[in-house]
């Protein structure tokens, strides 16, 4: 409508593939790259989600990782055939090959449809072989642009950072044809990455902010559980009044432990939002209900 304020939103990346081919390697070069040196080693809260600056075509642009708790949420999310994620980073160990989570990976990410750009990693490696990989990549539709195709596929090394600028480009690249906006103006919405129990703070859960703007105070419905936002902080532990959208945040003050891929909203009426959080509730517990009595009766 006449009130929306769309602005372009920093794409929303997950790290996906098989055991040991360097996705966690991969994040960790990435975010001590990116983010400044006495900043890098303060890092101590983990929140399973990380904001980097990528300079890119002479400016400074963001874009938000999703470690891998994400994928709970990915996987949940897709279920209910929705999406978190605006790029899947696909890494491929080139000394191993596809293997099956690489297929796995492959299969999610076009079920949800959100596009793949491949990390062909440990390039470094003496038995390193990209164009095996590549090889290999094609018999499951993806075919590298300089083979005709139209998958992008940047040989990396997560150990020793070789080309991991180039990777986040075409991570900004591919961003650029998408139309990710969103209105920072209007009341959050979003997914919940993952939640636990703290026994110092109580329910605390990680949201990735996907439309409006999250702010200390807000009212919001999580799955069917209630809360008011009594603290934020960000990807580095630091306390935030506010989350912007495509960003993630660790919020304090719900009543109780949403799951992964919950999706949250906020709400300007807190009785409105008791009820239906409450509502939620019930409908979960009659879901229950009939399914314990269905599988009694059989
Ligand atoms: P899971 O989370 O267990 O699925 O593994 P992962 O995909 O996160 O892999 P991880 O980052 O833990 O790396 C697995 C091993 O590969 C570690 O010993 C890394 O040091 C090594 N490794 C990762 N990237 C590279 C690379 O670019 N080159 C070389 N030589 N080794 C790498
Ligand atoms: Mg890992
Ligand atoms: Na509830």
């Amino acid at each position: 409508g006449d009130l929306e304020n769309l602005q372009r939103r920093p794409p929303v990346v997950t790290i996906m593939g098989h055991v040991d081919h360097g996705k966690t390697t991969l994040l960790d070069s990435i975010r001590k790259t990116k983010v400044a040196q006495g900043e890098a080693g303060g890092i101590t809260q983990h929140i399973g989600a990380y904001h980097v600056d990528v300079e890119h075509n002479g400016e400074t642009q963001q874009v938000v990782f999703l470690d891998t708790p994400g994928h709970e949420a990915f996987t949940a999310m897709r279920a209910r055939g929705a999406r978190v994620t605006d790029i899947a980073i696909l890494v491929v160990a080139a000394d191993d090959g596809v293997r099956p989570q690489t297929i796995e990976a492959i299969s999610h990410a076009k079920a949800a449809e959100v596009p793949i750009v491949v990390a062909i990693n440990k390039v470094d490696k003496e038995e390193a072989q990209p164009d095996r990989v590549k090889q290999e990549l094609t018999e499951y539709g993806l075919v590298a642009e300089e083979w005709g195709g139209d998958t992008i596929m940047v040989p990396v090394s997560a150990l020793t950072g070789e080309n991991l600028d180039t990777l986040l480009e075409m991570i900004l690249l591919v961003s650029e044809v998408e139309d990710l906006y969103a209105n920072p103006d209007r009341p959050a919405k979003g997914t919940v990455i993952e939640a636990h129990l703290d026994k110092a703070k109580g329910p605390v859960a990680t949201l990735l902010i996907q439309n409006g703007t999250l702010r200390v105070g807000d009212i919001l419905v999580a799955g069917s559980v209630f809360g008011k936002v009594r603290a934020m902080v960000d990807d580095r532990g630091k306390r935030v009044e506010e989350g912007k959208p495509s960003f993630a945040v660790e919020v304090l003050g719900l009543s109780d432990v949403p799951a992964a891929g919950d999706e949250f909203d906020v709400y300007l009426d807190e009785k409105e939002a008791r009820a239906i959080a409450s509502n939620r509730t019930d409908q979960q517990r009659l879901s229950r209900l009939q399914q314990a009595m269905s599988s009694r009766r059989v």
